[in-house]
């Protein structure tokens, strides 16, 4: 039995909790053999961490059960092969009724990702039918009067046909007016946020290490944007810059942005450039800590954005060995290092 001194300070802990910002959630990946039951996840996480949001790569039904009533956030990804038939109402409809409608509200859906990284793909049938099935769900979920839970889809870096300096963003000639613009629209229209996935683990050069210092948030001379005389110190900062520049050039700076994905893998092959824990924790650990100060970038002062760390677990059947080594947790949950996303409470009683 805790004590009444301790029960005060719990109550004082969290209070203080509740004062600061957290908006990080982690990708609850699951291309691995030897994972907890999503009983198990769901409760480790609530009871012992800060996370707040998880996002899948499926809907999948076990996993959607088991974050009932965690008060955990969830958003669920349409797989990108169901795109082309979700373009059509009726199998909007039909995915909302399976997917989402058993589970809400016990468990709190806040976004369905649409696919994953489709631009990314090049397949010309399921760019062309992204839209229309983000159009479809929506409508089917203002059917259901769910339209609190988004609809939008996640994008990797490679929609940006240039993102040095960020000023000089600028999505791909080609894809600007046609997709970008429509999409944004909606997102404007909808009042839902457009998703990257920016990784300085991909954007540092080897040959330049105070190119990896600036990618992991450690001191470094900066980078200096001579169109909008701003100074960079992160290169997660300078890629937000970027996406949010080639938007603006579009006329749609208003519309929210959400990391999807980001982060750094702890081990990897035998020389390979930039892994390893300690890079892991400094990426990881400086993101959350700059995201949740509600500092911004310094194109867009002050603004928050929900932020999904790459990855939950380690995920042992991802083809390669930094693949494999992206996650914040073991299977066995223990941590493979603290970034500081345990409930302090557990700590200090
Ligand atoms: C949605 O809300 C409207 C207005 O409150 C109501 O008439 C309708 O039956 C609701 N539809 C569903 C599917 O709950
Ligand atoms: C940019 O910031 C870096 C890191 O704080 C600093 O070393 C550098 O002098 C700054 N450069 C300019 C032009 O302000
Ligand atoms: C950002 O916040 C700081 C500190 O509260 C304030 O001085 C500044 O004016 C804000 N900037 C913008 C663009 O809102």
């Amino acid at each position: 039995m805790p004590n009444p001194f301790h029960l005060l300070l719990l109550l004082f802990l969290r209070l203080s909790t509740a004062a600061t910002t957290n908006t990080i959630g982690v990708n609850y990946g699951t291309v691995a053999d030897n994972l907890p039951p999503p009983s198990t996840v769901a409760t480790f996480l609530k009871s012992q961490t800060t996370i707040n949001h998880i996002k899948l790569y499926d809907a999948n039904p076990d996993i959607l059960r088991a974050f009932a009533n965690t008060g955990i956030s969830v958003t669920v990804t349409a797989a990108n092969g169901d795109i082309p038939s979700l373009s059509k109402l009726p199998s909007a409809k039909s995915w909302i009724t399976t997917n989402i409608l058993p589970y809400h509200p016990k468990t709190i859906f806040n976004r369905i990702a649409v696919g994953n990284e489709i631009i990314a793909t090049s397949d010309k049938n399921l760019i062309a039918h992204l839209l229309p099935a983000m159009e479809a769900l929506q409508k089917a979920l203002t059917l259901s009067n769910l339209t609190h839970i988004q609809v939008s889809t996640p994008h990797s870096l490679g929609i940006l046909s240039s993102s040095e300096p960020p000023s000089a963003g600028a999505f791909r000639r080609g894809y600007d007016v046609t997709i970008f613009a429509p999409i944004l629209d909606f997102h404007r229209r909808t009042k839902s946020p457009f998703m990257v996935n920016p990784y300085p683990f991909f954007g540092f050069d080897p040959t330049r290490p105070e190119t990896l210092n600036y990618a992991l948030f450690k001191p470094n001379g900066g980078v200096f944007d001579k169109m909008t005389g701003l100074n960079y110190t992160n290169m997660f900062d300078a890629q937000m810059d970027a996406v949010f520049t080639a938007m603006k050039k579009l006329g749609y700076d208003d519309v929210e942005l959400v990391v999807a994905e980001t982060g750094w893998p702890s081990a990897g092959d035998p020389n390979q450039p930039g892994v390893g824990i300690e890079n892991a924790v400094s990426y990881n650990g400086n993101l959350i800590k700059h995201v949740n100060s509600g500092k911004g970038t310094p194109l867009m002062p002050n603004r928050t954005f929900e932020t999904y760390i790459f990855s939950l677990f380690n995920e042992n059947l991802k083809p390669t060995v930094s693949e494999r080594n992206y996650g914040l947790f073991k299977p066995n949950l223990a941590p493979v290092y603290d970034v500081g996303v345990f409930t302090q409470q557990d700590v200090l009683l």
